[in-house]
């Protein structure tokens, strides 16, 4: 029970950042600046979603017409489901409402709906939701948020964290188009790599300068640097937006230099001056350690840092795989632990050797020139 307590706690914490508007304004308008009719005649659904607080839902209902949506379909979870145990209250909004239900209010999930011009004031706005309370309290994996799911085109949110990877499954099992938001890291899982890898899945264009701000409930908590006290959001380097829109950032080429040129000219002090890149020990790979410094004229296998994603031009490189998972068939060795009492780890790695030692790696993304 206690140990359920500390995971609930955790997970609380990992849920509840709510997305900035203009952050959302911005990689949105990506997609746009790609394809103008993108969101065209499409129904859109948030499934983590309460406009009371949610970003998404005021964006995408203020830009209902410009957009030309067909439907937009906004989805909250219940307030006794969640793992965030709150003072909650609700909205005048919902207690001046006739259909308000003080049980339903904390047990059940709402959907809020826009298709049309409700108030008639010639503008179709946030203000033209429509809403209920649902049957059940909203999960993403009940019956009838997947039935929301299935009319939709598209599904946009930020959803809870500690469920990325069954949210993910959720929306790919179905086979839909969608944009959110996750961690970087999640790329090495087994469920999300052959998505990047097999180009069903790409990093989105971008939080500006690679910084996530959200608001949460736990933000005091979270130390100077990540915590702006003036601000009262959180800082995080490590979110990406995760799509299959496309998008014009993707298709632009880095711009390299060869492998000359950077052992002489590279403003990092891992490569100027030295006569060659390291090369794996477990890969018959070089390692490059920044995604500034991939040699234009290397035909081999690179291991790069996995922020390489964010520049991952589709045109340029092919990604191999991906060194943290242990069943990818670039391996070259394995260390057995009558000679390395930490082979395990080594196993699960990319090695390179310094100083005569085994040295374990970050997760390093496996590619390869495609131009060349
Ligand atoms: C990361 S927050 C983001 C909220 C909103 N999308 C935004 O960006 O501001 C995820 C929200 O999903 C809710 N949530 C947690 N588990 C859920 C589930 N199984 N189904 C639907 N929503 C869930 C959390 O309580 C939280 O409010």
């Amino acid at each position: 029970m206690a140990n359920n307590n500390l995971t609930n706690a955790k997970n609380a914490k990992n849920d509840e950042f709510y997305t900035q508007y203009h952050d959302i304004e911005k990689e949105i308008g990506a997609y746009l600046e790609f394809n103008p009719n993108v969101f065209r005649g499409k129904t859109v659904l948030m499934p983590c979603d309460d406009p009371e607080w949610s970003n998404f839902t005021k964006f995408f209902a203020q830009n209902f017409e410009r957009f030309g949506l067909k439907k937009l379909i906004s989805t909250s979870y219940a307030p006794e489901s969640k793992n965030y145990k709150s003072d909650y209250q609700p909205t005048l909004f919902e207690s001046n409402d006739p259909q308000f239900d003080k049980d339903k209010t904390v047990k059940n999930g709402k959907i809020f709906t826009l298709t049309r011009d409700k108030l008639g004031d010639g503008r179709i706005d946030v203000n033209d939701l429509e809403w209920s309370y649902l049957d059940g309290d909203g999960d993403f994996n009940s019956k009838e948020i997947k039935k929301l799911r299935d009319e939709s085109d598209i599904i946009i949110t930020n959803p809870p964290f500690s469920l990325f990877r069954d949210f993910l499954a959720w929306i790919i099992g179905a086979g839909k188009q969608f944009v959110v938001i996750g961690n970087l890291n999640a790329i090495t899982y087994k469920e999300v790599f052959p998505l990047i890898k097999n180009d069903k899945m790409w990093l989105g264009n971008g939080f500006h300068a690679g910084n996530a701000y959200f608001s949460t409930p736990f933000a005091k908590e979270y130390a100077e640097g990540v915590y702006n006290k003036e601000t009262g959001l959180v800082k995080f380097r490590n979110c990406c937006w995760f799509t299959n829109l496309d998008h014009g950032r993707r298709h632009q080429p880095l711009p390299l230099m060869s492998m000359e040129d950077n052992l002489k000219f590279s403003k990092h002090k891992e490569l100027k001056g030295k006569s060659s890149y390291s090369h794996y020990d477990n890969y018959d790979a070089i390692e490059v350690p920044f995604t500034d410094s991939i040699p234009s004229d290397y035909t081999g296998i690179m291991a790069v840092p996995i922020s390489f994603l964010d520049k991952y031009c589709f045109e340029q490189f092919e990604i191999l795989g991906v060194t943290q998972r242990n069943d990818d068939p670039y391996k070259t060795k394995q260390y057995s632990l009558a000679d390395y009492s930490n082979a395990n780890d080594l196993n699960a790695r990319g090695v390179i050797i310094v100083n005569g030692e085994p040295k374990a790696m970050y997760a390093r993304v496996l590619i390869k020139m495609k131009s060349l």
